[in-house]
């Protein structure tokens, strides 16, 4: 059975696309037929972080009104036959038609049919508003929120949790260690006390993941990560090995560090969630 899964965090430039791109790969490296979505209505881009540089004719709202086939739309990557992309359109208003357009894509491709294949995992991306995330995720049966370990990253992601209607697993995004070792970031049971969210990955800041997607490189083999993730995603027990805990809090020589029962802990959490108020 196909399992949808949606990548959403309220906000933009957190690293849905990114996470889509290198999650869909491991998982597709595993073995599975993996369908990526670009939610991104009017704006897409996840056939960059592909590498995927020719073949898109047509896009979602092509397939969902009948202009074309499931086999005329999906574009096959290249470094992988078993990883597939639904191109957005990039023509249309952001939010014009979302709901019907995806939906109704989504569910001629599950019909399947000649030529259409059977997909273990549809992982769609989704762009845009909060709203637009919303109504993409709404689709799924597993979202999964990009969490940035920041002050407005935290209050978008506890936001969310309670809007999803679905109890969503969370994988964090853009973790820093040096900010842990100053005791500036929330030690990560901090972090499950206030989002109490199942991890599905942690990510690092990294910079051959940058350069991965400047230069087009292969995004899921720049971090073993990727493929811990996925394999989370199948149910695995695969212990994390960044989980937060574990990083050695002195800070490195020459930087601050906030002392654990300093004032400024309380105020951070304070400010993202006003507790107390
Ligand atoms: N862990 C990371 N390490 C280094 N760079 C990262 C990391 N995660 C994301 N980035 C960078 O941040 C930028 C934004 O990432 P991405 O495009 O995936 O975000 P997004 O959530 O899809 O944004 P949008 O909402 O605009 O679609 C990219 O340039 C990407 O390379
Ligand atoms: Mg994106």
């Amino acid at each position: 059975m196909t399992q949808r899964i949606a990548i959403l965090s309220g906000r933009g430039g957190t690293g849905k696309s990114l996470l889509t791109c290198g999650i869909g790969e491991a998982l597709a490296d595993l073995g599975k037929t993996v369908l990526l979505v670009d939610g991104s209505q009017g704006l897409r881009s996840l056939e960059l972080y592909m590498g995927i540089q020719e073949g898109i004719l047509y896009s979602v709202p092509d397939l969902s009104a009948g202009k074309c086939s499931v086999a005329d739309v999906l574009v096959q990557d290249e470094a992988r036959t078993n990883l597939w992309l639904l191109p957005a359109s990039q023509n249309l208003p952001t939010d014009q038609n979302l709901k019907e357009n995806y939906g109704k894509a989504l569910t001629i491709i599950q019909d399947g049919g000649e030529d259409v294949p059977a997909f273990d995992f549809i992982l769609t991306d989704c762009g845009g508003s909060l709203e637009s995330q919303l109504t993409l995720a709404s689709l799924s049966d597993r979202p999964v929120l990009v969490v940035t370990p920041d002050p407005a990253g935290l209050r978008a992601a506890d936001k969310l949790r309670k809007l999803t209607g679905k109890e969503p697993e969370m994988i964090i995004n853009r973790f820093d260690s040096r900010d842990l070792a100053r005791h500036i970031l929330p030690s990560f049971h901090e972090l499950q006390d206030i989002l109490p969210l199942s991890p599905l990955g942690i990510f690092e800041e990294n910079d051959g993941l940058r350069q991965a997607v400047l230069t087009g490189g292969d995004i899921a083999r720049e971090m073993p990560e990727f493929n811990n993730t996925a394999e989370r995603i199948l149910g695995q027990n695969v212990p994390f090995p960044l989980m937060p805990e574990q990083v050695d809090r002195e800070a490195p020589s020459g930087m601050p560090q906030v002392p654990e029962s300093s004032g400024k802990r309380e105020s951070f959490w304070n400010r993202i969630f006003s507790r107390g108020k």
